[in-house]
């Protein structure tokens, strides 16, 4: 499938990495080499994913035909030369720096030299793996977890080599593909295997010293950390080994606090997985959990220190990556500084090391870590602000919205500045207000909290439509609700083919407050806006663009372009009408001309709706035509308190992604 960048991929090593990242790539509808040394470890590779896909179709993620149209996008290979016209290829082989430099230099003789090569190495340094090789400038990192085509983070790595414009074309396939990317420097272990193999290596000295057992400290990390497996029952998953292999890298490179303890060895040369059984004692939990956060969060510290991560990147790639709960900065918040210091401390004394400074700074100011949730970057009189928030598909809650403010303001006052790009980082663009943010406040009885957000939200949104200068929505992904709400007060809204467009809000009993029902009829008529918002109905790119929801539809490669092009033709502060096809005419004619009680009863999807939901939405609708958006949007608010006061919001936003709300319209 052309995506303007890439069309062929290339995985080399067909073992358990190399075929997931294969599979992955499929399924993303990427045609796929997979090459290894001898017809067998091909066919072995191809045979993991068919498994892999057979195990997708009985648990209903894929139909056959898709698990039978992804399998047949991988070509499986032994030839080097088939990779001649590979826009990308990732090397997973074995975890050998000479192997991987023999992988490359033969990438080398056969690749375009716009090829990107990359190296999903855990241990090795990406800027060494290329040394030697005539264009060092395209090797990169990409670090896949396991399994890579279920796990969503990936580590993207520049070398010391490796040239910015390599790297930002390998971060864009990741979000093509759905994946959560974060960027981490050249360092061994780069961000998250630096401090999970020492979590693993201090779950074993718990053990070793005595601290407490082995189901001991399972329930307690499983408990702390909010995760579903313990440290030992990880090792016996993904393998003692690998364990040791990443402890003694680590050792290697950064001192005994990282190497692999004596117990774990032991276990090792052993053979034999580590024991499981017996009773926790829930009185020790606490020691351990202290033992496992402060090594975490000394090595946290220490990774921001050196350059090799931002906080809000080892967060996520703790989140995403290992599935915790909370990240290591979180959680530091979370335990309050004065006593994550004394943890810090107990480690610094331990194994004599220096407390790393932006701890230290940290436990002075005796204030949280804050994290940047917006993200701006400028270029070319463009600045991009974007929402970071991948795990969370960047859903919009009361830091963000304050974030997102500061940034916009900042840039529409900013003399430099032409345009301004607002977008998601990841898979999705913006996956509407947080859900949990609105249940939070519906239990806590705080329902002005939920009023102050969407009231500032809407004179954000307000401040955006009116702005002098073009504003400009990167939509590459999923938005939705309040997502779309952002995109539409942009003068533009630039999408990728894979960006889909919803409104959710009235099957989870609340309707769209930020402005949704007064500019979404503003865009394609009151008509096609109640089909939009009353039924739910999700439309693709094409169809957006079909009916005027979004200006302009492009591959992913010429999204710089076509927002550049938008930022030249200025803010556009009216728009014109737009000609809608005949099939979408029909269904605006009939929710324009049918009234909420009788859609309810002759569409199926607005049956299934909150009815009090649908009937301020559509009352919104019709009493905003021919208003001025501050006057629709003043309207939007006065419902609010009402709307989150009903049982059928809690239900429908407390049910999501549990079960199917049952609403009684009251
Ligand atoms: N608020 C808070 N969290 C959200 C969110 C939202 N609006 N949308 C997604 N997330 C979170 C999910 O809870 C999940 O968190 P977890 O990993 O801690 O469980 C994470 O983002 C990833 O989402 P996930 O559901 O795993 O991704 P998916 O691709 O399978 O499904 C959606 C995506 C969009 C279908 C699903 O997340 C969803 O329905 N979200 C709510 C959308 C919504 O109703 N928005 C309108 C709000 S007004």
């Amino acid at each position: 499938m052309a995506d303007g960048t890439f069309d062929t991929l290339a995985v080399v090593g067909a073992g358990n990495m190399g075929s997931g990242i294969a599979q992955k790539m499929a399924s993303e509808g990427f045609d796929v080499f997979l090459v290894d040394l001898d017809e067998e470890k091909v066919r072995r590779g191809l045979r993991g994913i068919g498994k892999t896909l057979d195990a997708g179709v009985e648990r209903k993620l894929f139909t056959p035909e898709q698990a039978a149209a992804i399998l047949s996008r991988i070509r499986g290979t032994t030839r080097f030369e088939d990779l001649r016209d590979a826009d990308l290829v990732v090397e997973a082989v074995f975890e050998d720096a000479g192997v991987k430099r023999d992988v490359f230099a033969r990438l080398e003789q056969v690749c375009r030299r716009d090829a990107i090569l990359a190296t999903n190495t855990s241990s090795f340094a990406v800027g060494d793996l290329a040394s030697g090789l005539q264009w060092p400038d395209r090797v990169i990192g990409l670090h896949y977890f396991f399994h890579p085509a279920k796990n969503r983070l990936v580590e993207v790595v520049a070398g010391e080599r490796s040239s910015a414009a390599a790297v930002a074309r390998a971060w864009m396939l990741q979000e093509r593909m759905g994946k959560t990317p974060i960027r981490s420097k050249d360092s061994c272990g780069f961000i998250v295997n630096r401090f999970f193999g020492p979590w693993l290596a201090e779950a074993v000295r718990l053990l070793d010293e005595g601290v407490a057992d082995v189901p001991t400290i399972e329930a307690a990390a499983k408990q702390a950390f909010g995760i579903g497996m313990g440290p030992f029952e990880l090792m016996n998953v993904t393998g003692i080994p690998i364990a040791v292999h990443t402890d003694d890298t680590l050792g290697a490179a950064f001192g005994p606090l990282y190497g692999t303890p004596d117990r774990l060895r032991r276990q090792f040369e052993s053979g034999e997985a580590w024991d499981l059984s017996g009773e926790p004692e829930p009185a020790k939990f606490d020691a351990v959990a202290d033992r496992l956060a402060g090594i975490v969060f000394y090595i946290a510290s220490a990774l921001v220190d050196e350059g090799v991560g931002t906080i809000e990147d080892t967060d996520i790639g703790a989140r995403v990556g290992l599935r915790w709960r909370f990240g290591p900065f979180e959680l530091m918040n979370r335990y309050g500084l004065p006593r994550a210091k004394q943890l810090v401390d107990d480690v610094a004394a331990r194994w004599r090391v220096a407390v790393p400074r932006v701890f230290a700074r940290q436990a002075a100011a005796g204030a949280p870590f804050a994290f940047t949730l917006v993200r701006r970057a400028d270029a070319d009189g463009i600045a991009t602000l974007t929402i970071d928030r991948p795990d969370a598909l960047n859903a919009i809650n009361g830091p963000v919205m304050a974030q997102l403010a500061a940034a916009f303001h900042a840039a529409a006052a900013d003399p430099a500045v032409d345009g301004i790009v607002l977008a998601g980082s990841g898979k999705a663009f913006i996956a509407g207000a947080d859900i949990r943010f609105f249940v939070k406040n519906m239990e806590a009885k705080t329902i002005a909290r939920i009023y102050e957000f969407t009231k500032a939200g809407q004179q954000l949104l307000l401040d955006m439509q009116r702005c002098r200068k073009p504003v400009v929505a990167r939509v590459q992904g999923l938005a939705l609700g309040g997502g779309v709400e952002i995109a539409l007060a942009c003068h533009y809204i630039v999408a990728t083919p894979k960006a889909t467009f919803a409104f959710p809000e009235t099957g989870i009993g609340i309707y769209p407050g930020l402005g949704g029902t007064q500019r979404t009829p503003a865009r394609v008529g009151r008509g096609l806006a109640k089909w939009l918002i009353l039924s739910g109905e999700t439309v693709t790119a094409e169809q957006a663009l079909a009916i005027g929801l979004v200006d302009r539809v492009v591959p992913y490669g010429e999204l710089d372009a076509a927002i550049r092009a938008c930022v030249a033709k200025g803010a556009v502060l009216e728009r014109q009408p737009h000609a809608v096809p005949d099939d979408f005419r029909a269904i605006a004619s009939k929710y324009e001309a049918t009234d909420v009680e009788a859609l309810r009863a002759s569409e199926k999807r607005v049956g299934v709706k909150a009815p009090i939901a649908l009937r301020i939405a559509s009352d919104l609708i019709d009493r905003g035509e021919g208003q001025p958006i501050e006057q629709g949007i003043a309207m939007e608010l006065s419902h609010l308190e009402e709307i989150f006061s009903t049982n059928d919001a809690y239900e429908g936003l407390s049910s999501l992604g549990k079960r199917r709300p049952v609403f009684t319209g009251a």
